[in-house]
């Protein structure tokens, strides 16, 4: 199979085929979806969460952005790679566009994904100027998140879903190749397949979007987090993990008596 391009995950849109995407943040982990066929590979500003142990997304350094990018992107064969611009980064236009640079130039990744922010919507069109190909990332912004009552679904009220879907629209006519749409009400997504040309990949986001992207470490049940409830609990891996791991550590335990 060849490397997945930007053209192929517009194509599947067209054809309605499911975008698959999923989180990695190192070598073996990335080279094990990049093998099973996954379309896209996120390297998440998540790694705050789930490598670092971090309450939240917030002090992710663009050096440790980079290094776990270059880890997977040096092993990823086939999935279409992104990695997320850290919230450091966002501090000003200049250094949106500076770490952008820096971080798509020093690995081998094929896209960036910002958090929408519409103080900063220009550096997209400037990155893609630079053919540096942008995400944009809209509903729920980890980034943004300073309360537990903000983790939740956005665009229910009339304000919030005119907002959802303009900004939506401006990251498209600005350049923004693909949508991630994060806990983002079912109405909003089904307006907004109508009205963009760009793939709209969801998380807690229901099952109309054209993709779905998952945190890797949810799916194998192993995150601090609990398992997203919009997921079917048949795909969870915990289980099998769990008690595997307990079988192993069952021979061990039992091995010098048995030698
Ligand atoms: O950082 C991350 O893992 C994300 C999720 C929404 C997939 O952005």
């Amino acid at each position: 199979m060849h490397k997945v391009s930007l053209k192929k995950i517009h194509d599947l849109k067209k054809r309605h085929i499911g975008i698959t995407s999923i989180t990695a943040y190192d070598a073996s982990f990335a080279k094990f979806f990049d093998d099973l066929g996954f379309d896209i590979i996120l390297i998440g500003d998540s790694l705050g969460e789930v490598i670092k142990g971090d309450k939240n997304t917030h002090n992710v350094s663009l050096k440790e952005m980079i290094y776990h990018a270059q880890s997977v992107s040096n092993v990823v064969n086939k999935s279409y790679v992104i990695a997320d611009l850290p919230k450091e980064s966002c501090s000003s236009h200049r250094k949106i566009i500076s770490d952008s640079v820096k971080l798509f130039n020093t690995t081998r990744i094929d896209m960036i994904k910002i958090e929408f922010n519409t103080k900063n919507i220009g550096t997209i069109k400037r990155l893609n100027d630079k053919k540096i190909p942008i995400c944009t990332h809209l509903g729920l912004r980890p980034q943004c998140v300073k309360r537990k009552s903000e983790f939740r679904i956005y665009g229910k009220s009339k304000k919030e879903r005119s907002e959802i879907i303009r900004n939506a629209i401006l990251a498209e006519q600005l350049g923004a190749k693909i949508i991630l749409l994060e806990c983002v009400s079912n109405n909003v997504v089904k307006e907004l397949k109508k009205l963009l040309k760009i793939p709209i990949i969801g998380i807690g986001s229901g099952e109309m979007c054209d993709g779905q992207i998952i945190v890797s470490y949810d799916l194998l049940g192993i995150s601090f987090n609990k398992f997203p409830k919009s997921i079917n609990r048949d795909y969870m891996c915990n289980d099998i993990l769990e008690s595997n791991i307990k079988k192993y550590i069952k021979y061990v335990k039992k091995l010098p008596n048995e030698c």
